[in-house]
């Protein structure tokens, strides 16, 4: 396991950039050389294994373009490139946010040093980024995080996001990346005025976001609770509450949540690795989490493929195993279904997900996505997500 872990270190120093005296990783030096908020939310998780100092470094450089509003956008442009394929209307950094793992993130260092200094000096920052999720992506109170272009999720392409855009669920990915293209022209309409956006654009309450966020309030009402913050832990834990109760109450249908969208919540039918994501904030019961296991991830029609986990399963009609979220696997994906496997106590599937991980990785290298089929590595070369791996080899 140590080349590993070596490798995986390896890549994250020649990846790594020092601009004005922020220190940060990007994800790959030619397809992606900027920084990104969930993938430097990663880069510390496997940083936090090497030298939390340096994973620190990344997180602060990330905090450092937080907006007043609270939000933290998805990209900083530190040194302006040429690879700038979309243009989110500003110069330094985008104008759009991203899944909120960084509390997570930040517990992961602090699990490792034990330093409260640091958890003081990046706590204003977590907590105004969470009021702003709160508030300005969730207009009308009802609990629900909303995200208003599907670059917010992570996965841009995803077949999640085919029905909000008007997309047939067969197309190319031409017409794909026009839909989008659009939508950050309308986005720019309403100048990214988040409740305008929604209401007349596209308004999607996703799966993993919300987990994700449910996660984060669980994550840093502990934070608040170290630092005696016990107002703001209240408030925390009770935000959490209601969004685990509102998930619930409009997500849930035949045992699996689905992302909604729209103002009245219509649900997103597509099955994708979306329905593993509430694991991670224990969102199922004991018993349909084992039923989620039972019948999706170990069903060799679904899940089970020859490496796990595909980002949608083979019996989805729109299943491509070569297409930009709409089938590969992805190390960062895999990473959230082992947390949340583990968090439930399924050590074998955690760990065969984590053997997966390691069986892709040494067939192809630290690609961007890969083939679940026949393993080939797929999209960026010199990818950083693949280190996650090195998160997943104690538990
Ligand atoms: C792609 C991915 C996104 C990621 C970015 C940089 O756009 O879809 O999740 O943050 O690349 O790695």
């Amino acid at each position: 396991m140590t080349d590993i872990k070596d490798q995986a270190l390896d890549i994250l120093l020649k990846n790594r950039r020092v601009t004005n005296g922020h220190q940060y990783t990007v994800p790959s030096p030619k397809s992606y050389p900027y920084q990104w908020l969930w993938d430097s939310a990663f880069h510390a998780i496997i940083l936090s294994h090497f030298n939390t100092a340096d994973a620190k470094k990344e997180l602060l450089s990330l905090v450092s373009k937080q907006f007043e509003s609270g939000m933290i956008p998805h990209m900083i442009y530190w040194v302006k490139g040429e690879h700038l394929s979309r243009d989110w209307g500003r110069e330094d950094t985008s104008t759009i946010t991203q899944p909120p793992i960084l509390a997570l993130a930040v517990w992961h260092i602090y699990e490792k040093d034990q330093d409260k200094s640091f958890l003081e000096q990046i706590y204003p920052h977590l907590m105004s980024y969470t009021k702003y999720l709160l508030t300005h992506r969730d207009p009308r109170s009802n609990h629900l995080i909303g995200i208003i272009n599907p670059d917010e999720s992570g996965e841009d392409d995803s077949p999640r996001f085919d029905l909000p855009l008007g997309l047939n669920p067969i197309h190319t990915d031409e017409e794909n990346f026009q839909s989008r293209l659009k939508l950050i022209e309308k986005n720019k309409e309403c100048k990214f005025d988040t409740a305008t956006c929604m209401r007349n654009f596209f308004w999607v309450k996703d799966v993993p976001f919300n987990s994700i966020m449910v996660n984060n309030l669980l994550t840093l009402s502990k934070i608040a609770e170290l630092l005696g913050k016990n107002e703001d832990k209240e408030f925390i834990a009770n935000n959490a509450q209601d969004m685990k109760k509102a998930m619930r109450e409009k997500m849930f249908e035949d045992g699996v949540f689905y992302s909604t969208y729209n103002e009245n919540y219509k649900k997103i039918k597509v099955n994708t690795w979306a329905i593993f994501a509430p694991l991670i904030a224990n969102l199922y019961t004991k018993e349909e989490a084992k039923r989620l296991v039972s019948e999706h991830l170990n069903n060799s029609n679904e899940f089970a493929l020859n490496y796990q986990v595909p980002t949608v399963p083979k019996n989805e009609a729109v299943f491509n195993p070569d297409g930009f979220w709409r089938g590969p696997v992805w190390i960062a994906t895999n990473w959230f279904v082992y947390r949340g496997l583990i968090n439930y106590g399924f050590t074998k599937e955690a760990d065969q997900i984590r053997d997966s991980s390691i069986a892709l990785i040494k067939k192809s290298g630290f690609r961007e996505h890969f083939n679940p089929d026949t393993g080939e590595g797929q999209g960026a070369h010199n990818f950083t997500w693949g280190g996650l791996v090195v998160d997943m080899l104690d538990h």
